[in-house]
Order: C-alpha cells, then structure tokens, then sequence
C-alpha cells in the first residue's frame, strides 16, 4: 500500500519514533540513486523548500522543484491528471498548497507517496523537526509538557498530534474562537492524548510548568486579508519574558519560522538563550531526510 504523509496521524506512534530515530543517523544510504522527487509549492517557502531539497541530495536522488505558476496554475489541468502524471516520473512527491483538499485529491490517485509540505491544515513535516528538536532537547519525549501561545493553525495542530502520540502534554493559550474545535479534541484523543487539552485564553496560565514555550505568526499564509483583524484579536499573546518566566527554568522557546518580532514574540525570547529556533530549522533537514529513508524503507 502506498503510504502518505497528510498529517502525523497518518502515522502509528512507533512508525513516528522510527522517523526519529532515522532522523538521528547522519548516515547517508544512496536509497534514491538514480531517482527523482518532486516538490510542488503553491506558497512561498525557504526551510522547507531548502531542506528538502537537500534531504533529497543527501540520499542521492535528484529533487525537482516547481510552483503553481510554472505549471500553469489551477486552471491549466487537474490536480488529478498532474498527480497521475507525475507519479511515473518521480519516487515521492512533496506538496505545499493553500486547500488540504488538493492533498486528498493527490493521495486519492497516487501511486508514490504524498508528503504535505503545509496546507491551511497541518505542517506535518515542521513539527518531525519540532520533536527531533525536543527529544535531542531532553532525551525523550514522553511525559513533557508543550505550551503552544496563539492559534491552533496548521502547525498548532500537527504539533499537537505529534505530542499527543509522543505522551507528551499539551496546553494552549488562544483568543477565543482561535482554539482547537471539538473535532481537533477528539482527533487528538483518537491519536492518544489522555484527554482534551488544557484550554486558556491566558499565556501566563498555559505556559505554566511547560517544558517547551511555542508560537506561530498570528496570520498565516492565505491569510493576508485578515492581518488587521488578526493583530486586534492576538494583542496580548505575545510570547514574552513573562511568558517564558511562567514555564519551567530550564523551558525552550521554539517558531517554526519565519518570526514576527514584536508580534508573537519579543525580540529578548526569539534571539535570547532559550530560543532552539535556528537549530529547529536545521533539524528540518535531518527530520526530512528520515521521513524520506521510513518511506523508501519498504521499496529499497
Ligand atoms: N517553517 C517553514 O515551513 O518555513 P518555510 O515556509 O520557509 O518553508
Ligand atoms: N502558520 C504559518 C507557518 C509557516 C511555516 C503559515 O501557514 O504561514
């Protein structure tokens, strides 16, 4: 069965710990020689876009970079007859896109695996580098505490499946009307959290005890027409001093990039000595190549 990458229940939890752990090897096996892997991108991109590509490298394949607009957009041809095009040419096909249906319409009609590279709903791949992040942090995973600060966005969500599967626990802090919805509860439950998570319209109360502080941009892209709206609903979410003084002392802060200083976070947090964020988008690359090695695995 072809497997696919949408979000990370669409793996088992230990399936997830084996992507780690293959994240963890700096060996280099040749699993793509002589092969290809395509990377649509219908948004704009630096991490994934780079780290990706040199996953790709590392396992000797060659990867083949595109954007909406090279392919004639959405009205040139379906995403159906693309898919099934692409499929004979390449080992694997990444995919960055505005709507998740796009990714479901791929998955419906692949014969290689679809790995999500961002849709409005999940950045799956961000949050495999956020807990290789964590774990190479403290050494485990399970029984930590994760704070998320602002919207249950696409990162928000994977983050919390993540720790949901990892036995991690996850607080959040969000405007009212920001927050996961009781479809995301019961998704997280299904996927392994003892339960819903700890729910606050107040930063100070989520960070509270959490081992990890992370954040996100208040508008995501495609949100462009809503960034005043936005700004006004999220004052008072910035992560801060304050914040990160409520968390445990020895508590990272974490963005997956790129950072809106004076915004979501304070300048002092970003670029201060908790801050993994740098080391988070390197770990991009390692956690791209072991997704990539756990999905050649079964067809070298
Ligand atoms: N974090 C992340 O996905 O960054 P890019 O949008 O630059 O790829
Ligand atoms: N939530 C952000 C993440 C960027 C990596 C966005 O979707 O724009």
């Amino acid at each position: 069965m072809t497997r696919h990458l949408l979000d990370l229940d669409d793996l088992s939890p230990s399936e997830l710990t084996r992507i780690l752990d293959l994240a963890d090897d700096p060996s280099r096996p040749p699993l793509l020689a002589g092969q290809t892997v395509g990377l649509y991108f219908e948004k704009p991109s630096l991490r994934t876009r780079h780290s990706c590509e040199t996953a790709v490298v590392h396992l000797g394949g060659h990867p083949v970079t595109f954007r909406a607009d090279e392919i004639g957009g959405s009205g040139r041809e379906s995403m159906t007859d693309i898919t099934r095009v692409l499929s004979g040419y390449h080992a694997i096909l990444g995919a960055r896109v505005f709507d998740h249906r796009v990714l479901e319409e791929m998955t419906a009609c692949s014969q290689i695996p679809i790995v999500n590279l961002l849709s409005d709903r999940a950045h799956p791949c961000q949050v495999l580098a956020d807990l290789l992040t964590m774990r190479q942090e403290w050494g485990s995973l399970a029984g930590a505490t994760v704070a998320w600060i602002g919207d249950f966005n696409n990162v928000a969500r994977s983050l919390a499946l993540g720790a949901a599967m990892a036995g991690m626990h996850f607080r959040i802090a969000s405007p009212v009307g920001f927050g996961p919805s009781p479809a995301d509860i019961d998704r997280l439950i299904l996927a392994g959290a003892s339960g819903p998570p700890f729910m606050t319209d107040r930063p100070v109360e989520a960070a509270a005890g959490a081992d990890a502080v992370h954040t996100d941009v208040w508008s995501s892209m495609g949100q462009e027409d809503e960034i005043a709206a936005r700004r006004a609903a999220f004052e008072g979410f910035q992560v801060d001093a304050a914040v990160m003084a409520a968390a445990t002392a020895k508590a990272v802060f974490m963005h997956c990039l790129p950072a809106h200083r004076g915004e979501e976070v304070a300048t002092v947090v970003v670029d201060g000595p908790q801050s993994r964020v740098i080391v988070q988008a390197h770990n991009r690359l390692h956690a791209f190549r072991g997704l990539l090695r756990f999905l050649l695995e079964g067809t070298a």
